[in-house]
């Protein structure tokens, strides 16, 4: 069922729980998050990157979320990460997505506002999301979003609840440690950094960086107000590695192979989900 973000999150965000959403690049790895959440009933979020822009257009990531949809019972919202031009967030919105991230983390604080409220002004009016990013998170090797100069930027409390004010977004994404990307060594999550941009928030936030950050960390988190987190580097590590194991044995039809990164992406996606709702 394809759906808006807007009942998700709030639902989310009283119920302390948070609501997965997964990178996806091409049908493979759609289907594969869709078949992961029908199977635990789950409401999930498929998250197509404005970096991946290249690989499939706007028009073609809607139509082929709805095509996928249709053929699931559980509510799937369209969400685009990591946008940082104002004309593909209001093409999107303008296309369908239920969500969309306009990320002006780069910019000034003045500048990031600015366009943050014209985008929500605009988004609102169709009933669409907005998640908008304060501070910065780093980037590991691994990861293909963000870049080495990427600098950790810690949130500051009382930077997000003036931003929340002046703007009206609907959902804040943190940075307190978690980093885009697998950790090279023990990731250091700040969930006392959280609590308090928690309190003074006052909105659903969320975690970027969500692969690799230890699983009890990722709960505590959730316990302090984050009620959507970001999964993209494990399910193409995941998904790359069965499928480098598996040709060094077989040599199967291309279409075969198709299925299998299908199957291995709802593997990884199944154990986020378990994890975000057992919490
Ligand atoms: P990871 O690649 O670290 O899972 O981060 C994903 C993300 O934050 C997408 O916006």
């Amino acid at each position: 069922m394809y759906v808006n973000f807007r009942n998700m999150l709030k639902e989310a965000y009283s119920s302390h729980q948070a609501i997965g959403s997964f990178n996806w690049y091409n049908f493979e790895t759609l289907a594969g998050i869709a078949d992961a959440a029908e199977k635990l009933q789950s409401p999930v979020i498929v998250s197509f990157g404005a970096k991946y822009l290249s690989n499939m257009s706007l028009e073609t990531a809607v139509a082929l979320t709805k095509a996928v949809a249709k053929e699931h019972s559980v509510p799937i919202c369209l969400h685009l990460d990591h946008c940082s031009d104002k004309l593909t967030v209001l093409k999107a919105i303008d296309l369908g997505f239920g969500s969309v991230m306009y990320d002006g983390s780069k910019l000034s604080f003045d500048e990031n506002v600015m366009n943050t409220k014209d985008i929500c002004d605009i988004a609102h009016d169709s009933n669409v999301t907005v998640e908008a990013e304060l501070g910065s998170l780093a980037a590991s090797e691994s990861s293909h979003e963000g870049s080495a100069d990427d600098k950790e930027i810690y949130t500051s409390a009382e930077d997000a609840a003036k931003f929340i004010r002046y703007t009206g977004v609907d959902a804040l994404a943190v940075s307190i440690g978690t980093v885009h990307g697998m950790y090279k060594g023990t990731p250091n999550i700040r969930t006392d950094i959280l609590a308090g941009i928690n309190e003074a928030a006052g909105i659903p936030l969320v975690l970027h960086g969500g692969s690799g950050t230890p699983e009890d960390k990722l709960i505590e988190c959730i316990n302090c107000g984050i009620s959507k987190i970001n999964v993209n580097t494990e399910i193409s590590e995941y998904v790359i590695s069965r499928t480098r194991e598996y040709l060094e044995t077989e040599h199967p039809h291309y279409s075969v192979l198709s299925l299998k990164q299908r199957e291995w992406t709802q593997e990884v996606v199944e154990k986020y989900i378990r994890l975000f709702e057992n919490n």
